[in-house]
């Protein structure tokens, strides 16, 4: 199904506009770093070029000289204030600005403020650090051997650099099944560090009145009601009560899950804000922003699969070292320490499955973030999909008749994996088959028979992902103790024109147009009529905020909901002004009428004008409604890619002959948003597939710190998507709807490396760690005696 709304509007992202004060007014085109104040400073920083040091002197005074540098803030400026520590979304602390030591490179050392931002760059260049280099720990495996240096010395009584041991499942069940099961398969799969790159860095503009106590925030985050609770928690004490601080998201360059956690230069600027009583702006840079923010990935995953001599899959078997930096400033629920990682049984059926994660500090920057991803299922899936297709290759089956053997089947579902996962609805079957007929499996399968007959190497790659996504559910998941719903408020003025309102937080996928559409849906009026808003705390209802493909799932449902209460009044002044009673009324979107008799009919226009007219005694006025939606489940969509590449054997690269993805998020809202969804996340699975990678040396100099060196795939790398879909609704979703905003990078890596693999599989390659550049390839072939 798709709402009917759906071919007036088209893709755009910012169909509803709204012309007010531009400063801060959403889909305009204006960004936070667009907002000039009168008498603005500007805020630049000092970084660390050591991963481990401790700071012996700080010297300002060649900065201070500087005309129109006022101040140069440090560790000490704020730890009179108590500011120099805050609390990560993992309840982990994190320094906004160090007194002691630094612990990755860019770290913030100080914060220079000055009258403009050249003035402030030249300050920072001035500002003289003295540092005494200490042992780094780059490698997670080392940091938690005896003996490594223990790097959290600011926790009294921390003698390792272990931060959690975390397990899930029946490990006595599982150890059992792999003792017996005929077949099994172990490997080793690194997930690198990668990094958000969305086109606007972060950044604010901090404004706070003397007078009123009032503190304004502009900032760059995809989460901006629990960012107030969180400034709220953590300055409290110095008198930013939560009533007296408005933040507000103005349009966001993308987010990518990289705007959702509090960085230290947004805690700064408010601090000097407050200090200074003037407007005070930090825009981080290009390599900043790449440096310094949070990471995300950096899995080291040891998987093994249990599985009956005729390829029916029994257990799954994961450790997993968890490299979260220096802090745990990872972006996931707090009941779940390694996220939705147990997710990862994926589409299978199995009856035994045992996880266990440890997160390690080292000399890295913190972050653990969901890049385009649900709380680390982009890495449950590649495990899955990885080892799928090995056991596939070990049992000589193919691997896509080995998956169709073992996916749960249709008729499973309400499902529950082996990990606890209640799995809504899913065809798997169906999404696979799909995409074999779209890409002519059976004869591609011939064409690379007879290509290795004479030598050339090509590859058919499948990944048949389950996603997870829409957190909530309340009971369950919550950020900070938090819970995680979302929000509608709804208000119809008396003409019939609609401010629709929503705690979630669009950085580009078109809240503005596909919200409308679910009202115009359901109101049955016209989308020209409904505007939509988010991003100010000071407005909009409370909510999580955008990430992790929640929105649809969560807020979609609430409008929806919120929509459904104002068609509850309306049905009871529609009765009113018929004459007739309620049980008579028939809707039809945009009407009541008495059934049977079509031409009693009250518009919803003229029964809102009522509501503030000519409403029924005893009933109070106007046309409102809120929903705090608290969804039952999260919703799972799926698909199935298939990827075809061509190996080139003199020099390693691998070309994307076709790529065919076959996507089901339920019953969809906007097609041509949809397709973009997945366009944008197929290249975004593709880069770290291929290209993206941050890695450190054996002294935590970031290797991959600009974008001469961190490969971000252009249209030139990027293949022609062949995209499809099936429909499987969610049975819980007010609209039958899941998310999809993520699938397609979830999904992607693992089908292009299972096609790399399979046209390698017969000379005795098993895996390959992405990115699989060229030279990776290469060295294999060479290794293997293939040349050209
Ligand atoms: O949380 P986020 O908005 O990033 O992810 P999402 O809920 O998956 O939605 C991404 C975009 O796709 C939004 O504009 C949704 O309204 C739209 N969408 C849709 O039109 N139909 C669906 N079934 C799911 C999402």
């Amino acid at each position: 199904m798709t709402l009917r709304t759906s071919p007036e509007i088209g893709g755009m992202g910012h169909a509803v506009k709204r012309k007010e004060d531009p400063r801060f007014i959403r889909g305009q085109g204006t960004y936070v770093d667009d907002i000039e104040l009168p008498g603005m400073l500007y805020l630049d920083i000092v970084r660390s070029p050591y991963a481990h040091a401790t700071i012996k002197n700080i010297d300002t005074s060649k900065a201070l000289a500087i005309p129109g540098v006022l101040d140069v803030i440090t560790g000490a400026t704020l730890a009179q204030y108590n500011l120099h520590w805050m609390p990560t979304l993992m309840s982990d602390m994190q320094m906004v600005l160090p007194v002691e030591k630094v612990m990755y490179q860019a770290q913030e050392v100080a914060a220079v403020l000055a009258t403009d931002r050249y003035t402030a760059a030249d300050g920072v260049a001035a500002v003289e650090v003295a540092y005494e280099p200490l042992p780094v720990v780059v490698d997670p495996f080392k940091a938690l051997e005896p003996g490594a240096p223990v790097l959290r010395t600011d926790k009294p009584g921390k003698t390792d650099n272990r931060i959690f041991h975390w397990e899930v499942g029946d490990k006595a069940a599982t150890d059992r099944a792999f003792r017996d099961a005929a077949v099994t398969v172990k490997e080793d799969i690194y997930i690198p560090r990668i990094h958000v790159c969305s086109i606007e860095t972060c950044g604010c503009v901090a404004q706070f009145d003397r007078v009123s106590g009032q503190l304004t925030v502009w900032m760059t985050t995809q989460a901006p009601h629990a960012i107030r609770t969180v400034f709220a928690l953590v300055a409290g004490h110095v008198g930013l009560a939560e009533h007296k601080i408005r933040i507000i998201s103005p349009d966001i360059g993308g987010g990518f899950g990289g705007k959702v956690p509090v960085y230290p230069g947004y805690v700064i600027a408010v601090a000097a804000a407050v200090l200074t009583g003037k407007p005070v702006k930090w825009i981080e840079d290009r390599m900043e922003n790449l440096q310094a923010d949070s990471f995300a990935r950096d899995y080291h995953i040891t998987a093994e699969l249990a599985a009956q001599r005729d390829g029916t899959l029994t257990a799954l078997r994961i450790k997993t070292l968890a490299d979260h930096g220096y802090t745990d400033a990872a972006a996931n629920p707090s009941k779940f320490p390694a996220g939705l990682f147990h997710i990862c049984t994926g589409s299978y059926d199995f009856r035994a499955a045992h996880v266990e994660v440890d997160g390690v500090y080292t000399n890295k920057p913190p972050g653990g973030i969901a890049y385009r991803c649900s709380f680390r299922v982009t890495e449950a899936v590649h495990t899955i999909e990885r080892m799928v297709d090995i056991m596939a290759h070990e049992l000589q089956m193919d691997p896509a008749e080995f998956r169709k053997k073992n996916f749960i089947q249709p008729e499973r579902f309400p499902y529950t994996s082996a990990l606890g996962w209640e799995y809504d609805s899913g065809n798997y079957g169906a999404a696979l088959d799909l995409a074999m007929h779209k890409i002519g499996y059976a004869e591609l399968r011939r064409e690379q028979a007879e290509k290795r007959q004479r030598g050339e190497l090509m590859g058919i790659g499948i990944s048949s992902f389950t996603e997870i996504v829409g957190a909530g559910p309340s009971k369950h998941f919550d950020i900070l103790g938090i819970k995680m719903f979302d929000s509608c408020e709804i208000r119809i003025h008396p003409t019939g024109k609609v401010i629709a309102r929503f705690g979630t937080n669009s950085q580009g996928q078109g809240h503005e147009t596909t919200y409308a559409q679910i009202l115009a849906e359901e109101l049955g009026i016209p989308v020209a009529d409904i505007q939509v808003e988010e991003g100010d705390t000071d407005t909009a209802p409370y909510g999580l905020g955008t990430y992790a493909s929640r929105s649809t799932p969560t807020a979609g449902a609430a409008a929806a909901i919120a929509s459904r209460k104002i068609r509850d009044k309306a049905r009871k002044i529609a009765a009113h002004l018929l004459e007739a009673s309620e049980e008579d009324l028939e809707w039809e979107p945009g009407k009541f009428f008495v059934k049977g008799s079509p031409e009693r009919a009250k518009t919803i226009q003229e029964i809102t004008f009522a509501a503030y007219t000519n409403y029924p005694q005893g009933m109070e006025a106007g046309m409102e409604a809120v929903s705090y939606y608290d969804p039952p489940n999260l919703t799972f969509p799926f698909g199935s890619y298939i990827c075809v590449v061509d190996i080139d054997k003199g020099t390693g690269e691998v070309k994307i002959r076709r790529f065919v993805a076959v996507d089901d998020c339920g019953n969809i809202i906007n097609p041509m948003i949809v397709e973009g969804q997945i366009h944008g996340g197929l290249t975004m699975g593709l880069a770290p597939a291929l290209f993206e990678e941050i890695s450190y040396d054996a002294q935590g100099n970031i290797q991959q710190g600009s974008f001469m060196d961190y490969l971000l795939p252009t249209a030139m790398e990027t293949p022609n998507w062949e995209t499809d879909k099936t429909c499987t609704p969610s049975p819980h979703h007010p609209l039958g709807a899941k998310g999809i905003g993520e699938s397609a990078t979830v999904g992607a890596p693992a089908a292009i490396v299972n096609a790399v693999v399979d046209a390698l599989w017969h000379l005795g390659v098993r895996h390959i760690d992405i990115p699989i550049t060229p030279q990776k390839v290469w060295q294999c072939l060479r290794a293997r005696g293939v040349t050209d």
